[in-house]
């Protein structure tokens, strides 16, 4: 693989005055690497958009009512204030007090193995380097670190069943599996007001002699959920509107940054309209110690720090820097460019996001669990 990278860069760089800068323009437009993102969120067929199912599901996001002991909702790990993620290492959840950096396991170990994402453009997750438009066959995925749930539906009910995560180990559960557990929860939501909610989402009522469709399921729980985290996007950060024409919008220090970003083959796996080709890279893996993880998007990156799967690099700037040196990634960047690679991946951030929290929940729980 190594004995490939002089090749590249010498037709990347073709053109240019000195080779030798990798700051310099790149000799293919920034289109060839780069999509902006789309204005509007993309649903798959299987889910359609409602505004039925996207008001259930934000409920139900920030409602803890999914997790066994009623104390930890998604929104306790993936909280607009931090960027949709929970801004620590690790996780805390059932058991926990507080949030973001602050919260507590309060000494009872309920910590996940791995860094919480954030879940902003997950509707666009999979979209590769070369989509310029975006198919309408287009099915987002995969998610996890590991790419081992196919869709944002299967994704959904994941953390619900995960002991450390929503799940728990109240002696009332013990000794339902998985799926019995689901049921459980399935239970308590028909018998609490998010009933209404669901038949209006999914329309309960069909003429009698077909009977009643029951409308709080697990398939159904799972595509609210989904259709509100897809509502969740950033597009026209300062580097979109770069991409579309407004030759102002970056910084000549941010240019130099992207410039160095395609140069020095940071593209190579973050490229397209996610800056993310969603791949394991287990030949060239950047945390040679920890197993190969996909590529993550680095769209609003500036918001949802700490970074890697273990949460090691707390700042842009040092997850940039874990790349000097490193010519087993096929990448070169000198210390010095790591300033303005940094400066490039802010222009990706934009404020101009959905970052509300609901006022309360139908059921009476603390909105976003025990925080
Ligand atoms: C205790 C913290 C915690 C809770 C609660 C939680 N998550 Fe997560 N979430 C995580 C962690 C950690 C990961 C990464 C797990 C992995 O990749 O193995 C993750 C991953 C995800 C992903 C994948 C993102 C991607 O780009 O691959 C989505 C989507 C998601 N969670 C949605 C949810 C939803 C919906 C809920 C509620 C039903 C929820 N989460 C509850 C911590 C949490
Ligand atoms: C071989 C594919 C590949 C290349 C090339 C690559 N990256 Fe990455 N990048 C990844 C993967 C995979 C991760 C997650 C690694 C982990 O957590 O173990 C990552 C993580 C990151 C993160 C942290 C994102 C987050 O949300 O945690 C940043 C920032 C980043 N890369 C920037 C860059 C820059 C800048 C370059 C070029 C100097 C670059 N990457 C080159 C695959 C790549």
């Amino acid at each position: 693989m190594r004995l490939i990278f002089p090749f590249i860069a010498a037709v990347v760089l073709a053109g240019c005055v000195d080779g030798n800068n990798v700051g310099d323009i790149p000799s293919q437009p920034y289109s060839d690497f780069f999509t902006p993102l789309p204005e509007t969120p993309t649903y798959p067929a299987s889910n359609p958009f409602s505004e039925g199912k996207q008001e259930l599901g934000e409920l139900l996001f920030f409602d803890p009512i999914l997790s066994g002991a009623e104390d930890v909702a998604c929104a306790t790990c993936h909280h607009p204030a931090f960027g949709w993620a929970d801004g620590r290492t690790f996780s805390v959840g059932v058991g926990g007090i507080g949030l973001g950096p602050n919260r507590d396991d309060n000494g009872l170990g309920s910590i996940t193995p791995i860094h919480s994402p954030t879940i902003m453009n997950v509707c666009f997750t999979g979209l590769g380097v070369n989509d310029s438009k975006i198919p309408s066959s287009f099915v987002s995925g995969g998610y996890f670190w590991d790419l081992r749930a196919a869709t944002l539906e299967e994704q959904a009910l994941g953390p619900i069943v995960n002991p450390v995560e929503m799940r728990g180990d109240l002696a009332e559960h013990a000794g339902l599996d998985d799926q019995q557990y689901l049921e459980m929860v399935i239970e308590r939501l028909k018998n609490s007001p998010y009933q209404a909610y669901f038949d209006k989402a999914f329309g309960a009522i069909t003429p009698v002699t077909q009977g009643v469709i029951e409308a709080v399921t697990k398939d159904n729980l799972a595509a609210a959920l989904a259709t509100f985290q897809r509502r969740i996007i950033t597009p026209n950060s300062r580097f979109d509107l770069f991409l579309m024409g407004d030759q102002t919008a970056l910084t000549s220090r941010e240019i130099t940054g992207l410039n160095t970003f395609i140069n020095a083959g940071c593209v190579r796996c973050h490229g397209g309209m996610m800056l993310s080709d969603n791949l394991l890279h287990e030949d060239d893996n950047i945390l040679s110690n920890l197993p190969a993880v996909r590529t993550p998007s680095l769209r609003n990156i500036a918001k949802t720090a700490p970074y890697m799967q273990d949460g090691s690099s707390s700042t842009l700037r040092h997850a940039v820097s874990i790349y000097v040196d490193r010519e087993d990634l096929q990448v070169e960047i000198e210390e010095e460019n790591v300033g303005d690679v940094e400066a490039f991946l802010h222009s990706l951030t934009t404020e101009d996001f959905y970052q509300e929290v609901p006022g309360g929940l139908p059921s009476g729980n603390q909105v976003g669990g025990n925080i």
